[in-house]
Parts: C-alpha cells; structure tokens; sequence
C-alpha cells in the first residue's frame, strides 16, 4: 500500500489479561510492516514494559510458528502505573526515545481506556486491536479470544454434564466475563444448560428455583445452571448454597471454571480474525488514522473512537434467553 505518512517505525503490545489469538495478532502485526517496510518493536509486558523501556526488536522469523500458540509471547500486564500523569510521560518519552511513529495495542477494555488518555496528552498515533475473552467492546462482532473461551467452557460444561449426569447431580458452573454475560449466554445455550444466570436479566433465587422445579417434575436425573461471574445475586458458590436451602431434591456440585478459558490453541476463527484485524491495524497506522480500534461488523472494517468503544457495549440478545427457556422444558 501506499503510505500516506512518513511512519517509518512502530511499536506492538499486549495489555491486561491474555486471549487466545494475541500471538496470531502480533504475527500479522510484524509481517504487516516488514510487508510495507516498516519497523517494528515488540513491547514486553504491556504499559509496564513501555513506561521502562523494555522493547525488543521483530521482524518475520521473531513471529514464525506462533500462530497456534495461546498466551502472548510479548506477555501481558495490567498496569497501575499507566493510570498516572507520570506513567504516562514515562511511556511517552520511551517511545520518542525509540523513535516510534504509531502504536498498536492489543487490548480489551482497561487497555484501551489507558490508549484513551495517553492519546489525548500526546500526538504518537494508536491502533488498538479489541481483544478479550469477555467480548464487552463496541464496534466490533468479535474480540480475539472470544470464541476461543466460548468452546473451552463449552467442552468443559459438556465434561461436567457427563459426571452430573452419572451422579444425579445439579451443578452450578461460573464462566469467567466480567460484569458482562456474554459468554455464560452463548455456552448455556451450546451446553444444553437449565438456566443462565447473568448481569443483563436479574433472575432471583425464586425464579431459578422453580425453573428447577420443572425439570425436577419432569423428573429429569441431572442439571446445570450457568452463572456468569458478574452475576448480581452472587457468584456459583453464593448461589449454589441459597438453592440448597429450599430445593434438596439434587446432591449439589459447584464448579468454578477460572482461568483455563483464557487459555489454549486459539480457535480457527481467532486466528483468522486476529490476522485480518492485526494487517488492518497497521494498514490504518500507515493511511494516516489514528486513535481508533478496528473491529469488523458483519465482515466489514469499522474504526471506533476508543471512548466509544469502552463506554457502549453490543446489545444482549435477550432473546436467546427465551430460547433457552423453550429448549429446558
Ligand atoms: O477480562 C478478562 C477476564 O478474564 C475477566 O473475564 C475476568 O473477570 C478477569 O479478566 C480476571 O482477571 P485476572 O486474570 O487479572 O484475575
């Protein structure tokens, strides 16, 4: 492509928690500049590495055979420092002092309110790539990692169903999200689960108690319920022992899912959408946009300022709420 700035030098970083997909991302990242012949430094550690100057220089072969990694070989951090004026300025100066023309940062929500303030002190451009297992940033169908979480937790509830239903057993299963229900919606659904218990619908423990009910009537041997982290009423545990104490029809089981769904091979549509959005970050960098994410929406390309995508959200399709309801009868 033909660049439309003097952008002769770039930096790439990965910031707050990890996603399958990063290292797909950073790889389209490096290949895309070396591709337009532009330089690229890698950041360690996210805003930690860039506030102490720890950048390493990439080219293609830094980026060989990590397309199917998990994790981020740039390792990641989530940083209090960044959050000062001084932090800032730290990080400012390393990047000058690099001559660093444009950033991309490979972020979920914290990061990109950390690029939001950076970029409203300094004039370094940013690109930021959304990222994270949570999918709670706007402008974009899908952040890295998301899908990825989504068939870890899946295949771990369809492990757990198997024990529940040898045992006779209600399991309660947390999935990790934030204050967002995102992935407790779509693995309740691909899971077969009796109820889902997220932020955006409040379910009180009556309600999900006789929606047990029915399927304790309809003599059903086993069944789980997904609660999102966020959940209003508690987490697993919190809600598992208020059920116990007025539904004792079922020996109960909790199973806090964690960390295991940040982890792992990204999936085929992770690598695939880091890739596109990893090329598309740099490309943007180097036609003279900056200071917005790029996400795709229907397989288009959209630029979001970052103040809009960390302040809205994609809509919660409620509706698949309804869907489970009929399916759980
Ligand atoms: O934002 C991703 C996420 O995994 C959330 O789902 C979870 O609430 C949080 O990060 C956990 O953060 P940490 O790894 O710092 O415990």
């Amino acid at each position: 492509m033909k660049k439309k700035n003097k952008i002769n030098s770039i930096a790439v970083l990965c910031s707050g928690g990890d996603a399958p997909g990063m290292n797909a991302a950073i790889r389209a990242v490096v290949r895309t500049a070396v591709f337009n012949g532009v330089h690229v430094k890698g950041v360690m550690r996210g805003y930690e590495g860039l506030i102490d100057g720890d950048f390493i220089d990439m080219d293609s072969t830094s980026v060989s055979n990590i397309i199917q990694l998990g994790g981020t070989i740039l390792k990641s951090a989530r940083s209090k420092r960044f959050q000062s004026e001084n932090g800032m300025k730290e990080a400012h100066e390393q990047l000058v002092r690099h001559n660093i023309g444009g950033v991309v940062l490979i972020g979920g929500n914290g990061s990109l309110t950390g690029a939001k303030n950076f970029t409203t002190r300094f004039k370094i451009p940013w690109i930021a790539i959304p990222k994270t297992i949570d999918n709670d940033l706007y402008g974009t169908d899908y952040c890295i990692g998301y899908d990825t979480a989504l068939n870890t937790a899946m295949q771990a509830i369809d492990k757990i169903k198997d024990t529940a239903g040898s045992h006779n057993r209600l399991f309660f299963v947390e999935v990790m999200g934030r204050d967002a229900g995102f992935i407790a919606l779509q693995t309740g659904i691909a899971s077969g689960a009796e109820a889902i218990l997220v932020p955006e619908a409040g379910m009180d423990t009556n309600q999900l108690i006789r929606q047990l009910d029915k399927g304790w009537t309809r003599k059903k041997s086993s069944m789980i319920v997904i609660v999102a982290e966020g959940n209003p009423e508690g987490g697993a545990f919190k809600i598992a022992k208020k059920v116990k104490e007025k539904f004792n029809h079922y020996e109960i089981g909790v199973c806090v899912l964690g960390h295991i769904q940040r982890g792992g091979s990204p999936t085929c549509l992770d690598r695939v959408l880091a890739s596109e959005l990893g090329v598309r970050a740099v490309e943007a960098l180097l036609d003279d946009r900056k200071n917005v994410m790029v996400g795709e929406i229907h397989k288009e390309t959209v630029y979001t300022t970052f103040q809009k995508a960390i302040s809205h959200r994609l809509s919660f399709d409620k509706s698949l709420l309804a869907t489970l309801d009929k399916l759980s009868v």
